[in-house]
């Protein structure tokens, strides 16, 4: 990472991980933050991006920025392709304009879900919604950057905003029983989990000692969403019913992979860490919203 190009930019800093990101950055030595979000800065317009880059010169590019609108995607793929693709392309080559190293999020979901084991960084996506194409579209490009890392987590979720936990927790407010999907499985991450690794791939990069390219990181274990909810309501020491249905029976816009989980065993190895459990995290995550 060069010195003189001082800033570490975050991209959607109000967003779920942005903000958990941005507020473990105040504590970061040696970094001078620069952080933006829709409001501030469009990552669409290559040509802010530009700007903003030029009053920040980058040396290190963390995009959380996302359309994320997974089933809305699939009525404004356009729109989509955009957010997660192309200004992903624009903000990679602003990075290599600059040496900065680009860490870029990205999903499960470009996976088709048709292994039953956990997939690997080498194996070949194949969307199949619009959302999960475009992501994939992303990770292309910031793989073509020589400094270019793809994280991929899913089923990501936080303490705040509005996420399976949260919408489940709601709900349980409103009705006396809920029912929720079984066939798809995956693993639940933690934001506050995921922004720690980030924190830990910025410390590698600053030392030089990480490689580019793809890496996953994802809570250890994996579940359905009937088994994530029961958890959730076991967590908060809630007695509603969770019922399990088929995805067959609860229709949404965009198809979901029935098997998502991540091999995780690239990034335990490179940054030397214990994954936590996703239970232990969800649990923490629990007691915080209730407390
Ligand atoms: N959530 C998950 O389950 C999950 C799973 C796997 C991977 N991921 C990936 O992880 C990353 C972070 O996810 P998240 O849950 O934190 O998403 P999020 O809460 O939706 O945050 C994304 C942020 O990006 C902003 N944004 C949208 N369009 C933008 C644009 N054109 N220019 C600048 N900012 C823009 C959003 O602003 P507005 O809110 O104002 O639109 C929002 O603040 C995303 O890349 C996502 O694809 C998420």
């Amino acid at each position: 990472m060069k010195q003189d190009n001082k800033y570490l930019w975050v991209t959607g800093a109000n967003g779920q991980l942005g903000k958990i990101l941005t507020g473990q950055l105040a504590e970061w030595p040696d970094v001078k933050p620069f952080f933006t979000d829709l409001h501030e800065l469009d990552i669409t317009c290559s040509i802010a991006l530009r700007k903003a880059a030029m009053e920040h010169p980058p040396a290190l590019v963390i995009n959380t920025a996302g359309y994320t609108a997974v089933d809305q995607a699939e009525s404004e793929p356009e729109k989509a392709n955009a957010v997660n693709g192309k200004a992903v392309e624009q903000l990679s080559m602003v990075c290599q304009t600059y040496d900065a190293w680009l860490i870029h999020i990205s999903t499960d979901y470009v996976f088709d879900g048709s292994k039953n084991q956990p997939w690997l960084e080498t194996d070949h996506p194949n969307p199949i919604s619009a959302y999960g194409y475009s992501k994939w579209i992303g990770e292309q490009t910031v793989l073509k950057n020589p400094r270019g890392i793809v994280l991929r987590t899913s089923w990501l979720y936080s303490a705040e905003g509005k996420n399976f936990v949260t919408t489940i927790l709601d709900i349980v407010e409103k009705r006396s029983e809920v029912k929720v999907v079984s066939d798809q499985v995956g693993s639940p991450t933690l934001a506050d989990d995921l922004a720690q690794v980030i924190a830990l791939i910025v410390q590698k990069i600053q030392k030089n000692s990480i490689e580019p390219g793809i890496y996953h990181y994802a809570n250890s274990g994996s579940c359905s969403w009937y088994e994530f909810a029961v958890a959730i309501m076991e967590a908060a020491g809630l007695p509603w019913r969770v019922i399990p249905i088929p995805s067959a029976d609860f229709p949404q816009a965009a198809r979901r992979p029935a098997y998502s989980v991540l091999n995780t065993e690239k990034i335990r190895k490179a940054l030397n860490i214990e994954i936590p459990y996703w239970k232990d995290s969800l649990n923490h995550c629990v007691k915080k919203i209730i407390r």
